[in-house]
């Protein structure tokens, strides 16, 4: 039988921020097509459920579940040693881990909602440290494997904050309360599209692949105001379901890709296109 176009198999993936909502899907699909996943978190006292989660589903053989913060560079390079002690190399390098201050289903609680002029700059510096300087970190350490091995391909996940400004109508959710997105996220993800680009060229005579994805709006249980929102803002007419993600981030990591580098794949349903 011949090969899938698309095919993960065998190919050892290493995806930061593995325990969230993006890098939880991901890890599953990927093991489901045959993928060695390492799935690494910042996330401590989540690692044992994790552990076990996945135990009862897929094959402890496949997959390593890890402890890493991005912003440590001792702590990227061990992510990288125990990757290449169990799966022998390391293919693809997924940077997905972020800081973004959700709104919660009640609106506003996880957020800072200061306007800008206000925004504490603390915040600023703490998403830069973690959605900037951790990604290079991160990409740092993987990239002396990658070279090591002379092939590798990274992944980074950007925003459409990215890309395009906040439309802060989006959340209005009509409670008398002013919220805004922070000025953090969009600070911080504006890097990715062109980090992309750096690390594509910089590496393109070492076999070495850096593309962004751009995600944006992914279904979580949002409140009735803000997808009312969403749904009119966006030319798609609703939020983003997981598992539609699965389709471009299995392109990148895999080799029907080779001919992408430098890349930023909009996955946005329209949101920048207007
Ligand atoms: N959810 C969306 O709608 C959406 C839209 C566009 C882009 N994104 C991007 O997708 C990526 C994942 O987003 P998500 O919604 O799954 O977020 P999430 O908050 O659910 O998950 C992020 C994960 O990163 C981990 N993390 C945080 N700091 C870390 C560090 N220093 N080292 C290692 N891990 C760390 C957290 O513990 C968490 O498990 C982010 O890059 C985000 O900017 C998300």
């Amino acid at each position: 039988m011949n090969e899938p176009v698309i095919s993960v198999k065998d190919e050892v993936i290493l995806v930061t921020g593995a325990f969230g909502l993006i890098g939880k899907q991901l890890c599953n699909t990927f093991l489901k097509e045959g993928a060695k996943v390492v799935l690494a978190d910042i996330n401590e006292t989540a690692i044992d459920a994790v552990e076990k989660e996945y135990g009862a589903l897929f094959d402890s053989a496949d997959f390593l579940v890890i402890h890493l913060d991005i912003t440590n560079e001792e702590s990227a390079a061990k992510a990288v040693r125990q990757t290449v002690g169990k799966f022998g190399r390391l293919d693809v390098l997924i940077n997905n881990a972020a800081i973004d201050a959700k709104f919660d289903k009640e609106g506003m609680s996880k957020v800072n909602h200061s306007r800008f002029e206000n925004y504490p700059v603390e915040l600023l510096r703490k998403s830069v440290d973690v959605n900037l300087t951790g990604t290079v970190i991160m990409t740092q350490s993987a990239c002396r494997q990658m070279l090591q091995q002379n092939s590798g391909n990274i992944i980074n996940v950007a925003s459409t904050y990215s890309i395009v400004s906040p439309n802060q109508n989006l959340y209005d959710f009509g409670q008398g309360v002013e919220n805004f997105k922070p000025v953090d996220y969009i600070a911080s993800k504006s890097f990715i599209p062109n980090f992309t680009r750096y690390i594509a060229t910089f590496y393109s005579n070492n076999n070495i692949r850096c593309n962004a994805i751009v995600p944006h709006g992914i279904y979580n249980n949002h409140n009735e105001a803000f997808l009312h929102n969403f749904s009119k803002m966006s030319p798609l007419g609703r939020m983003c379901n997981r598992e539609e993600l699965d389709g471009p981030f299995l392109l990148l990591a895999s080799k029907a890709s080779s001919y992408m580098t430098g890349s930023v794949v909009m996955v946005d349903g329209g949101w920048t296109a207007w």
